[in-house]
């Protein structure tokens, strides 16, 4: 750790700083830097936490190649898990000491979901109000308001979740952002229930989150999709019942044909590519549900016969973040997986040091892997 708290002074902070290293992006399409961060003190509402570990995600890429949004630089890394060092004033929510999953939905209580109940979808998710930044106090984009590729990181105290510290950093904090939203596409969006039939379109660490997620709602057939076989074959660890592989059969045909030609209740399209949402739309029986999961590039476009939609019933939904609520659903799976029903060492390819998203970012577009995991 080479954490070295710096007498430097912050407008609403507590008057100390830490810094730190962190991995950041300068500019769009450059290979990122490990460089030295600047992290305020909590001020009010905010957690100061110490990161243990922090998947690398599609996200994170996406953020390095400009996709999300022009403000640059970014502080990358949002998958994580670590130990809260300090909060601010007022925060009752986590104290020192505790061992915390961060989230990127942190519900207002506020906003007109929140308000009427639905947190899940809240529309002004809260952040830290202090930024973090480089050393001449250029202030840093957090990705998706963590920022956790960096020894610690500030964040609204809302978004560090308490959870059991018997699990292990580098498998926990994957429940922060991609396994979430797959388990969350199957149980809350897609409503998978017991006895239900569902197909999974991707089999990345998304896909197979989804997957484990219908295992645990007690589908009676879990198809898994996708063009890579060894893909498949790690779908099948996660409790797929059947494999298709797209690359030799019409999936649409072959979903038909496992489920004596009816088709699934739920179907999940976990690429983010029409093709697939077209495969998945197709795929369902009728009154059956289709969860969009995979993030599409903005210029993709889905043409579907009205017919289609109006005469097979049934739904289309788009899942944000699985439709998780962080402080409901970190410490249940997290319980879950301390009791060897929810397998999230699987989700872990490979653990790597912080110099080493670069290396990790190719490996992830090479389809290698599952989840390469910092460890600090
Ligand atoms: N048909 C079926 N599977 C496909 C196809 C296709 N035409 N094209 C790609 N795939 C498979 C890949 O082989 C891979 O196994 O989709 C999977 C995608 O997995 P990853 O690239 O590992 O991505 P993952 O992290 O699972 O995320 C999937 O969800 O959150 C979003 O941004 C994320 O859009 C991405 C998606
Ligand atoms: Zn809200
Ligand atoms: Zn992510």
């Amino acid at each position: 750790m080479s954490d070295r708290a710096v007498d430097r002074t912050w407008g609403k902070g507590a008057g100390v700083a830490h810094e730190v290293r962190g991995v950041v992006a300068r500019a769009k399409g450059t290979a990122v830097s490990l460089e030295t961060i600047v992290v305020p003190d909590p001020g009010p509402g905010e957690a100061l936490v110490r990161v243990q570990a922090c998947g690398v995600c599609h996200t994170d890429l996406h953020y390095r190649e400009g996709a999300i949004n022009d403000e640059f630089p970014f502080l990358l890394g949002h998958e994580a898990a670590g130990v809260v060092e300090a909060v601010g004033p007022d925060v009752a929510e986590v104290a020192p000491g505790d061992f915390v999953v961060l989230a990127w939905r942190a519900p207002c209580g506020e906003c007109r979901s929140c308000r009427r109940g639905r947190p899940w979808y809240c529309f002004a998710s809260r952040n830290a109000t202090q930024p973090m930044t480089l050393p001449d106090g250029t202030p840093l984009s957090a990705a998706l308001g963590i920022g956790a590729f960096a020894e610690k990181t500030l964040v609204a105290a809302g978004q560090a979740v308490k959870v059991d510290p018997a699990a292990r950093p580098e498998a926990a904090g994957l429940i922060g952002c991609g396994v979430m939203a797959g388990l969350g596409a199957a149980l809350h969006t897609g409503n998978v229930g017991r006895g239900d039939t569902v197909a999974v379109f991707g089999c990345g660490g998304v896909g197979d989150a989804a997957i484990a997620g219908a295992v645990l709602a007690g589908a009676r057939q879990v198809i898994a999709v996708d063009i890579d076989p060894r893909k498949l074959a790690w779908a099948r660890e996660f409790g797929a019942t059947d494999t298709v592989d797209a690359s030799v059969v019409d999936p649409v045909e072959a979903v038909r044909g496992l489920t004596a030609g009816l088709g699934v209740d739920v179907a999940i399209e976990a690429v983010g590519r029409p093709e697939t949402m077209r495969q998945a739309f197709y795929s369902r029986d009728l009154a059956g549900t289709l969860v969009q999961v995979g993030v599409p590039d903005p210029s993709m476009v889905i043409e579907l016969p009205m017919i289609e939609f109006f005469g097979r019933g049934g739904a289309l939904k788009p899942s944000w973040y699985g439709d998780c609520l962080p402080s409901r659903d970190f410490p249940t799976l997290i319980g879950l997986y301390l009791s060897g029903k929810l397998d999230l060492d699987r989700f872990v390819s490979e653990t790597i040091s912080l110099d080493d998203v670069e290396g990790a970012f190719a490996r992830m577009q090479q389809g290698a892997i599952l989840r390469s995991v910092v460890v600090f």
